[in-house]
């Protein structure tokens, strides 16, 4: 049978490359990929109209709210698009008869942990993109596959890595965090395990990271190493030296343990410095 997927955030990082990955599967007749001039998910009933129109098979839930910061100036707004959002695309997936997937975040944890959460550890977040996303998940509750990620880096759209790049390219030294620990994902990577984990049609929360853990500061390390660069140049600093227009507390360690992808037999991610690696290299080439 042939199915039909619908994307939400469909120009995000991650949107265009849900986009290019369900494309390559022989099931996928259509894809869909909508960001929010063609479908604001703050309105319900253009949700509504347009998932009911167009039938998909599979949702994909990639659009957020994602700066973190401008979600602290305006929490109502966060809440709109991060969870009542959700509870819209998951009313219309639910109408259609849909099988969804909510793209989550290890912002749910307050970062106090010293070994990587599992799927099953108590989320408290202390940000309000956190609480929001909490929210967006517990609006899904246990009807749809929910896809826990981090540090989300990648070919489209801005992100650190391509940040570290434009950094290093320029004269003088770099300055990053070395208190802030993660699992650098990229997006290529992630869209591929929630396009088999969607085809699969699992249900339940999966924490899906490239495994490993590191710094901000060693991942800038690694870049301009990697990149042809002296990594010599990266210099650590503490988050409390960062500026004060940063106004969402980030979670210290919010590395997340792949338990449900390996205790299932679903596969886990390649190592963080083998797909950021691959990202460097595409990039430079690219420009
Ligand atoms: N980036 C990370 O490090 C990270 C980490 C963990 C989890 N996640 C989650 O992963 C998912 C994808 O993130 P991403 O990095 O691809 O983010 P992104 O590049 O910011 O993409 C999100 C997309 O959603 C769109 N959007 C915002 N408000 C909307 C609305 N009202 N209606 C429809 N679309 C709307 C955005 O449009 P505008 O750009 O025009 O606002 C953007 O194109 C999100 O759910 C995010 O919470 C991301």
């Amino acid at each position: 049978m042939m199915i039909s997927v619908l994307i939400t955030g469909g120009k995000g990082q991650l949107g265009l490359e849900l986009a290019e990955a369900f494309s390559k599967r022989v099931v996928v007749e259509k894809v869909h990929s909508l960001d929010v001039d063609e479908m604001d998910i703050t309105s319900r009933e253009s949700v509504s109209e347009i998932i009911g129109y167009l039938q998909p098979d599979i949702i994909v839930h990639a659009a957020a709210m994602t700066q973190v910061d401008s979600c602290e100036d305006d929490p109502n707004l966060a809440y709109q698009i991060n969870a009542l959002g959700t509870r819209w695309v998951y009313e219309a997936s639910r109408s259609v008869g849909a099988k969804m997937c909510y793209v989550s975040t290890d912002y749910i944890f307050d970062g106090k942990a010293s070994k990587p959460y599992t799927e099953w550890d108590v989320p408290n977040p202390v940000s309000v993109y956190g609480k929001s996303k909490l929210a967006g998940e517990t609006e899904v509750g246990n009807h749809a596959l929910i896809t826990r990620t981090s540090w989300v880096v990648g070919r489209y759209g801005q992100n650190m890595v391509k940040t570290i790049l434009r950094l290093a390219s320029q004269e003088g030294d770099l300055k990053f965090v070395d208190d802030q620990f993660g699992s650098p994902t990229v997006a290529h990577d992630l869209a591929e395990k929630i396009v088999q984990l969607s085809l699969e049609g699992r249900i339940g929360v999966y924490n899906v990271t490239n495994t490993g853990t590191t710094s901000w500061y060693e991942l800038a390390k690694f870049v301009l190493e990697t990149a042809g660069h002296d990594p010599s140049r990266v210099k650590a600093i503490s988050s409390d030296m960062l500026p004060k227009e940063r106004k969402a507390p980030r979670p210290s360690y919010s590395v997340l343990a792949p338990l449900a992808l390996e205790l299932s037999g679903a596969g886990c991610l390649p190592h963080w410095k083998e797909s950021v690696g691959d990202l460097v290299r595409y990039l430079i080439e690219k420009d």
